[in-house]
């Protein structure tokens, strides 16, 4: 079921998300509509506060090529539930966006590198380490669970100019 995305400047997307203690059904119904509301939204990793839920729980879902027919099926989602990072290194810039700031696309400066350590939707726990795409989504997504959104990244003119604009295209 396609869930309403929280869209900035909500105050939601400011909360800090909390730990992930039972893997139950009501876990698995979340993250089973955030993957049908990403899909809707054709974006590619959704945290759960972006639908109003403030669990640390967050999906990601890579096309596999880069076209406007590239498929995202449900067995390649990564579903991470509370997300540690064991390794954070290097730096990389890449252009973002996100579904709660629906339009704007800014590049971000990030690590390189990741390891993180998380729970699989049953509570077995993982752990992932890439240092392509998926790093930069992973640490797009955990900022979402510590109440950040990427354009809190940007540099103080960059950000004027965007909080300008995103208030033009409210009216
Ligand atoms: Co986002």
């Amino acid at each position: 079921m396609v869930r309403d995305i929280v869209i900035y400047p909500d105050k939601r997307l400011k909360l800090i998300s909390k730990e992930v203690t039972s893997f139950d059904k009501e876990l698995h119904s979340l993250l089973d509509d955030m993957y049908d509301t990403m899909i809707a939204k054709k974006g590619v990793g959704l945290a759960a506060i972006q639908v109003g839920v403030d669990k640390r729980a967050l999906i990601i879902n890579i096309p596999t090529e880069d076209s406007d027919d590239a498929e995202q099926p449900k067995e390649n989602t990564l579903e991470i539930i509370n997300p540690i990072f064991i390794e954070k290194d290097g730096s990389c810039k890449y252009q973002e966006g996100c579904l709660s700031v629906p339009g704007i696309y800014e590049d971000v400066e990030r690590a390189k590198h990741v390891k993180i350590e998380y729970h699989d939707r049953h509570g077995n726990l993982n752990t992932i380490d890439n240092d392509e795409f998926l790093a930069i989504a992973i640490q797009h997504e955990v900022d979402h669970l510590d109440g950040k959104v990427f354009i809190e990244k940007l540099s103080y003119i960059k950000r004027k100019k965007f909080e300008k604009e995103w208030k033009k295209r409210d009216k």
